[in-house]
């Protein structure tokens, strides 16, 4: 059962377990400036972003955001668990293991998630498991009238939901699981009792369905998704969020996903149907999103797994609206990215069904670019001039962020579309490129670390003043700035507030690394707490005054406007009137000051 390890051992552990050491027996590395960089064994790769910072024991690449501190890594890499990554180094570090600590909180906290987990692993068995008895007849002709063989039907652990009330329930329930649990993880729909009854009453969330488990790439069961046999509505009923699942963070099939190592490319679809029938047929790489549109989160996460993805959507009217959006959140993250388009409104698994692998194969793989004039160019009236000057201006926008060569192909094709000359469609390009260049810009905290030392550079990633919240903890985490400058409150963010306690009290960075419930915060964590780029005690000192003026300095402002509006609102008889004038007046002074 779950318990827990003393953090001093942890701390012992991770001090004889020097990172860089430890990651060089897995990546190439070389040391520039303050830190150690390689090729990121996390996601495909030409050049090096990943680094590991010797003075806080922390990795962190910068194109995948995936970072922690020593045996995050082992985790990751190894693909094994937490407990197995402490074995693991323990007994690299000749360090028995510790007595185990029972902490009945965390404790509860851990098990109600491995049991809710549990309780999926066990449901997913038994839809499993009941596809190939009588129960599931239904949902075995449905899907091998869909074409799916029985070894795909096995690769993704398809399953049917029998046609009745509560089978399922009854069996997780005589398996010892609770209505609570069973209803937390979306198996079971529970309802008040009867009138005059004492005993609530519940049925199956998924009944009469085939059913596709989700499994997350720690082969967690996470959730379900159940298509109707037939007309019932709605086609596909998806589990909720729970407590084990946010559908916005996660894709299908990122458990075989993350099997395959060395992909080109990654493809999107829709539909789980989609990526189980394009396997079948050979096609490997391929993910969907969870019945939502592709959010930032997932894109990170794909980046993850190869160095491209190609956005393969339904042929119809909403699949290609789809794709716009997804190119532009892909582009938000920094992930290169196609399309693959499909002919006469078909989707991935019709046309494969239709044209077969090979077709599949021969289908245009288009750049992000050529795919948005594509669609751009059906906006306008190209026969009339002034549909040519439109199409020109916000095609001028698609070509402005393109390498020469790029640019060039496509001011050929505009040559031809619109019979402007080579000349004035690059000088539309070149003033785009300005516009561009002068829009607030956006760093990537890649780019905002690597330039160094320059304050005013990183604050521009996030609002000025979280960046500055969050800077500032990176330079405390050195021990080179003097504690007594900073202030509690000065951490008005809850979280980097709770980091500035654990490490004003001693927690040394790495450590902290450990509180952080889920990957995307353990990545946010890792990238505040690296070492700073900064050349000595002097400038981190520097650049400490500087956050600090910026986070005073607005949180002043803050209370200023705020005591305007109430001054505003109140009656103008209101006997604190003036002590509040008076308030304001002192507030005005000091923000004067700062200026
Ligand atoms: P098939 O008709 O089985 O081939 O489905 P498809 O794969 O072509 O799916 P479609 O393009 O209709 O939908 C894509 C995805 O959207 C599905 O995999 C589901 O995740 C989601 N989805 C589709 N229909 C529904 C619905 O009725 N409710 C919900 N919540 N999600 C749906
Ligand atoms: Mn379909």
């Amino acid at each position: 059962m779950a318990s827990r390890y003393p953090a001093s051992w942890l701390d012992e552990l991770r001090s004889r377990s020097e990172i860089v050491q430890i990651i060089s027996g897995y990546v190439g590395l070389k040391k520039s400036g303050r830190k150690y960089w390689g090729l990121c064994p996390f996601h495909g790769e030409k050049t090096a972003s990943f680094s590991v910072d010797a003075e806080q024991q922390l990795f962190y690449c910068f194109g995948c955001k995936a970072g922690g501190n020593v045996i995050n890594f082992i985790m990751e890499i190894e693909r094994c668990s937490f407990h197995e990554a402490v074995e693991l180094l323990a007994e690299r570090a000749h360090m028995p293991m510790p007595e185990m600590i029972n902490d009945a909180d965390w404790e509860q906290r851990r098990t109600r998630r491995e049991r809710l987990l549990q309780a999926n692993r066990e449901a997913a068995r038994f839809y499993h498991e009941t596809l190939f008895e009588p129960a599931g007849a239904a949902s075995l002709a449905y899907l091998r009238k869909r074409g799916l063989s029985d070894s795909v039907i096995r690769k993704f652990g398809l399953g049917a939901a029998p046609d009745q009330w509560s089978s399922l329930t009854d069996r997780l329930l005589a398996a010892g699981f609770t209505l609570d649990e069973l209803s937390a993880v979306g198996l079971t729909v529970v309802k008040p009792p009867k009138e005059g009854g004492d005993k609530p009453r519940y049925f199956d969330m998924f009944r009469n369905r085939a059913i596709f488990p989700i499994i997350d790439m720690y082969k967690n069961v996470i959730a379900f998704g159940g298509r109707s046999l037939g007309k019932d509505q709605p086609k596909y009923l998806n589990t909720s969020d729970t407590p084990v699942f946010n559908k916005r963070k996660g894709v299908y099939a990122a458990n075989l996903l993350r099997q395959q190592r060395h992909l080109d490319r990654v493809i999107l679809v829709e539909g789980y149907m989609d990526v189980v029938s394009l396997t079948q047929f050979g096609i490997n790489g391929v993910c969907a999103t969870l019945g939502t549109a592709l959010t930032n989160e997932q894109a990170r996460l794909l980046r993850r797994f190869a160095p491209e993805v190609w956005l393969s959507y339904d042929g119809d009217a909403a699949g290609q609206h789809a794709i716009l959006r997804g190119l532009d959140i892909l582009e938000e993250e920094g992930v290169p990215a196609r399309v693959l388009d499909f002919p006469d409104g078909l989707d991935p698994d019709e046309f494969i069904r239709r044209d077969g692998a090979a077709g599949f194969s021969a289908l245009p793989v288009l750049p992000a670019a050529e795919y948005r004039l594509r669609r751009l160019k059906e906006s306008f009236d190209l026969s009339q001039d002034e549909g040519k000057m439109n199409y020109i201006r916000k095609a001028s926008l698609i070509l402005a962020p393109l390498d020469p060569v790029g640019e060039e192909t496509y001011l050929k094709m505009l040559m031809l579309e619109t019979g402007f000359s080579h000349d004035v469609l690059k000088q539309q390009v070149d003033t785009a490129r300005g516009e561009k260049r002068k829009a607030p810009e956006n760093i990537s905290p890649q780019a905002a670390v690597r330039k160094s030392g320059s304050v005013q550079k990183r604050i521009t990633a996030v609002s000025p003043e979280l960046a500055a919240q969050e800077i500032l903890l990176g330079l405390l985490a050195t021990g080179q700035i003097p504690k007594d400058m900073v202030e509690e409150k000065d951490f008005e963010d809850e979280e980097l507030n709770s980091l500035y306690t654990a490490l004003i009290s001693g927690a040394s960075p790495a450590s902290l690394l450990d509180s952080a419930p889920d990957e995307e915060t353990r990545s946010r964590y890792t990238r505040i707490l690296m070492t700073p780029a900064a050349d000595n005690t002097d400038q981190m000192i520097s650049m400490a005054t500087e956050c600090l003026e910026r986070i005073r300095k607005s949180s002043c402002q803050r209370q200023f406007d705020a005591l305007q509006q109430q001054l505003k609102s109140m009656d103008p008889k209101d006997p604190s009137i003036p002590s509040l004038l008076r308030e304001a007046q002192e507030i005005q002074k000091k923000l004067d000051k700062m200026k």
